[in-house]
């Protein structure tokens, strides 16, 4: 089947935000007294925002009230927020201007599907806003990754059949989403983090974009 549409992630596929957001949950994760490190924040890549603080949540034994639970969400999110303060276009990752350029010649749709609400600032200071043809409203996402309707909500917003559509993945939440979706799948990252995905690459200026348009078409 030939390809349509390459549908992205954000944090860590396109910038090194996914390293933000782990800084401020480890943060609060601190504040709450409960261990976290990286190896449990693989579990919170591509989870949405009230998901990631109940994970923390569940693996200190805490049970808070509803509006306790907001407070502490919108504290990592001002933290994230400053965080991401200093952002700019040189905070995007080697190699994706060259690859955007490749898909819009080949006539590939490009998407977002970011589980973040502040996905729309983090592409507008990395300059890349108008690269996209679609980009999804997290807010309006009623089922998070590792749900497919994300991905599944910007196929359908570019016109193709998920089998069309490649989805770029450095989460296993969000590879999840991708494999149930039934798109075809690229892991960024560690390898055996990500061996689900059929295409792997440590970094988006890795990928092989011929090689993936080629096998992707068999
Ligand atoms: C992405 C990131 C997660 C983050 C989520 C929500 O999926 O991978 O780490 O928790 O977005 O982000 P937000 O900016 O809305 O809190
Ligand atoms: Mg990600």
């Amino acid at each position: 089947m030939s390809i349509c549409a390459f549908i992205f992630d954000l944090d860590g596929v396109l910038t090194d935000t996914a390293e933000y957001h782990y800084q401020a949950w480890a943060a609060l994760a601190k504040e709450l007294d409960v261990a976290f490190d990286r190896q449990d924040n693989e579990q919170l890549k591509g989870v949405d925002r009230m998901g990631s603080l109940q994970f923390i949540l569940d693996k200190g034994g805490l049970q808070l009230t509803a509006s306790q639970k907001h407070a502490f969400a919108d504290k990592k999110n001002r933290h994230y927020q400053q965080l991401i303060a200093h952002m700019s276009e040189a905070d995007l990752f080697d190699g994706v201007h060259d690859l955007f350029a490749q898909l819009k010649q080949a006539g590939i749709a490009i998407g977002l599907a970011s589980a973040s609400k502040n996905a729309g600032m983090v592409i507008s200071r990395l300059g890349i806003s108008q690269d996209f043809d679609y980009v999804a409203d997290a807010a309006k996402i009623t089922q998070g990754k590792p749900h497919p309707e994300i991905f599944l909500t910007v196929a359908q917003a570019l016109g193709a059949e998920p089998a069309q559509c490649v989805g770029v993945e450095d989460s296993l939440a969000g590879l999840q989403s991708i494999i149930d979706a039934g798109m075809q799948s690229i892991g960024i990252g560690d390898a055996k983090v990500l061996e689900q995905a059929q295409w792997i690459y440590p970094h988006i200026k890795d990928l092989q974009l011929a090689t993936v348009l080629k096998q992707a078409a068999n």
